[in-house]
């Protein structure tokens, strides 16, 4: 693993950026949400029996207890290949489709929602996947915590929670001390894509990106959708009803 930072180091990083204790909005309103962004609510979703048994049965195959200590990803995928995190996969389906188009590659996927991960456990088993492992926790902990400096290949947020009402918009994933995480977890030369069908949230990830400066665009603006990422159901509905989306790609200098 190219880790140049020794656990003590990147402690020091990250609390740097841990002003949990801070919660109250500062002066233009908005709150200093280094690690404490909640941007997803708990929800009594529908679970059904065969996602609730993949969860009682498939987990310890294939998931990892969250803990704040980092990992080591040759040890967790038992080799050396370059990883990927996603964040936040849902029911797995764009999920599963990459990973079966890129075998070479670890994926390691966070998600919180139940049905989610009893959904994707039931993928990797069916589809005989073997370079996916799932952390069932906030990713905000999982990046801060877990996530060594510098070890990514690649970052994947599809269609992060919109967080529509602009009271709400505090709550989304993609804000500047997040994406500073993230992008401090990147090799360099490290790709985050980001896509949203949400045009306010895209402007804010173009904002918000661009202005990281350890990143840079791949794209003259929003970029094009790249092949690997297959077009979902629901953005092909979208599209009908004249809706859009948006990819952005970019690089770790
Ligand atoms: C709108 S869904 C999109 C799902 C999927 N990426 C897709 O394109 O269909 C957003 C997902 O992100 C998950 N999520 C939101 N915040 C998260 C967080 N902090 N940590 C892990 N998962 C999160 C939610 O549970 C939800 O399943």
């Amino acid at each position: 693993m190219n880790n140049h930072h020794t656990p003590k180091e990147q402690e020091m990083t990250n609390m740097d950026h841990d002003t949990s204790e801070n919660t109250a909005p500062t002066e233009d309103g908005k709150h200093p949400l280094f690690g404490r962004i909640r941007s997803f609510v708990h929800r009594r979703a529908h679970i059904t029996p065969g996602q609730q048994q993949a969860l009682d049965t498939l987990m310890q195959k294939w998931g990892i207890t969250y803990s704040p200590t980092l990992l080591d990803f040759e040890q967790v995928f038992k080799r050396s290949a370059p990883t990927i995190l996603e964040i936040g996969f849902g029911m797995g389906e764009t999920t599963e489709k990459i990973c079966l188009t890129r075998k070479d590659e670890n994926f390691l996927g966070v998600e919180v929602f139940n049905a989610g991960v009893g959904s994707m456990l039931n993928r990797i088993e069916n589809s005989g996947l073997t370079n996916m492992r799932i952390i069932q926790h906030d990713a905000v902990d999982v990046v801060n915590h877990m996530i060594p400096l510098e070890s990514l290949a690649g970052i994947h947020i599809y269609f992060p929670d919109p967080w529509q009402k602009k009271r709400h918009h505090k709550r989304r994933l993609i804000q500047s001390p997040f994406v500073k995480l993230l992008a401090e977890r990147l090799k360099t030369g490290g790709y985050i894509h980001c896509a949203t069908d949400w045009e306010n949230y895209a402007e804010q990830m173009l904002e918000v990106l661009s202005a990281e400066p350890l990143l840079q665009n791949t794209a003259d603006g929003y970029a094009p959708k790249p092949d690997y990422r297959p077009q979902t159901k629901f953005e092909t509905r979208g599209f009908r009803l004249g809706h859009s989306s948006w990819d952005l790609v970019f690089t770790k200098k």
